[in-house]
């Protein structure tokens, strides 16, 4: 396992990092996603920890909170030592009924966070996330929410998901006017058969020195070998209820095909050359990973060993690009002669 330090900071988070949205099952789409109650999670957080991972994700909404929880009891159950853990949450989704239950304004923050530390039995986490943009709340809240909850002792660090770049960047324009702490990180989908993110995201996080935490790697099981041109799997796997991310399943096929070619050569898996590819993406710092059971997440830790080739690289690269949009197309011609 490598370790990569988590943007502009001091911290060092393995490059593997273990996702929660597989824990609880509470209603909703999280039923569809995973229900794993707290044996299994023990047993995959022990499993993920023996391993190297020292980061987890999770979110106040990931099955209403339940997921939380579950981590929360796991890492006491299990002894693990708070300063061997890098635990990062989110909050800005749906977690009630109320007009109030959502959205990143700072009653929101504060609110959503004191509930989560209730719910991981903690007096802090160490990146707090905000899980999307908020379009009725002003940007200048939202950071002057996050500053306030970071000098309250609540919180280490702030990141971002989902957002635009220039979501991004007006942001940590605001804070750095104030002199608050910026995000640095952003958590974005980003897969074989997802790569929109490397037009704007990629370049304004390596110029803005954040770390780039990719979220659903093998588009939610999509690209894990077992969904084919021809074969579906058996069972409950994710995707055949829940469509998400979208993905353009006929490009995705063709990608599998090169996957599976990939895969021979090196013994192993799809599953894990589709994680090798974004782990050597440039700029990633951690892949977020989702695993129903430990099978998968041995599978997907062991991602880490598998160093694609240049050929092998080129081949996936080809299979899985699309047209790029405008302005990236003509920023990257007019750059053709000032590289
Ligand atoms: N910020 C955001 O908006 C956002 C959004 C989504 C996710 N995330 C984060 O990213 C994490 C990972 O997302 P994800 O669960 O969508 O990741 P993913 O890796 O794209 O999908 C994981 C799913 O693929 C299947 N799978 C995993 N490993 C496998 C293997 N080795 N062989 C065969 N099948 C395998 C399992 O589903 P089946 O067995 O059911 O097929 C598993 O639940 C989440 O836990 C969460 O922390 C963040």
């Amino acid at each position: 396992m490598n370790y990569n330090q988590l943007g502009n900071t001091g911290v060092l988070v393995s490059e593997i990092c273990l996702g929660t949205m597989t824990f609880g099952g509470e209603g909703g789409i999280w039923k569809q996603i995973g229900s794993l109650q707290q044996d299994a999670v023990n047993d995959l957080i022990k499993k993920a920890v023996d391993q190297g991972v020292n980061f987890i994700d999770t979110a106040n909404a990931y099955s209403f909170g339940v997921s939380e929880t579950l981590l929360g009891k796991s890492i006491k159950l299990l002894g693990l030592s708070r300063h061997d853990l890098v635990i990062a949450t989110k909050v800005r989704a749906r977690m009630g009924p109320g007009k109030n239950q959502v959205g990143g304004g700072r009653l929101q923050i504060m609110h959503q966070l004191d509930d989560s530390l209730k719910r991981l039995q903690m007096d802090h986490v160490d990146l707090y996330q905000i899980h999307g943009f908020d379009p009725i709340t002003p940007l200048e809240e939202t950071m002057r929410g996050l500053e306030d909850v970071v000098r309250s002792g609540k919180v280490r660090y702030i990141g971002c998901s989902n957002l635009a770049a220039w979501q991004v960047m007006k942001a940590n324009g605001i804070a750095d006017k104030h002199g608050w702490g910026k995000f640095i990180s952003t958590q974005n989908y980003y897969s074989l058969a997802g790569r929109d993110l490397e037009n704007e995201l990629v370049p304004m996080a390596k110029d803005q020195q954040m770390a780039i935490l990719p979220w659903s790697p093998l588009a939610g099981g999509f690209l894990s070998g077992k969904y084919t041109r021809d074969n579906k799997p058996e069972g409950d796997s994710r995707r055949l209820t829940f469509d998400f991310p979208p993905v353009n399943q006929e490009l995705a096929y063709n990608i599998i095909e090169v996957m599976q070619t990939v895969a021979e050569e090196h013994n192993v898996s799809v599953a894990q050359i589709a994680l090798a590819w974004v782990l050597a993406k440039p700029g990633v710092t951690s892949v977020i990973i989702g695993a129903k059971n430990t099978d998968q997440l041995l599978d997907n830790i062991a991602a880490t060993g598998v160093k694609l080739t240049e050929e092998q690289l080129t081949k996936l690269d080809e299979v899985s690009a699309t047209p790029k949009p405008y302005p990236q197309w003509m920023i990257d011609r007019q750059g053709n002669d000032r590289k």
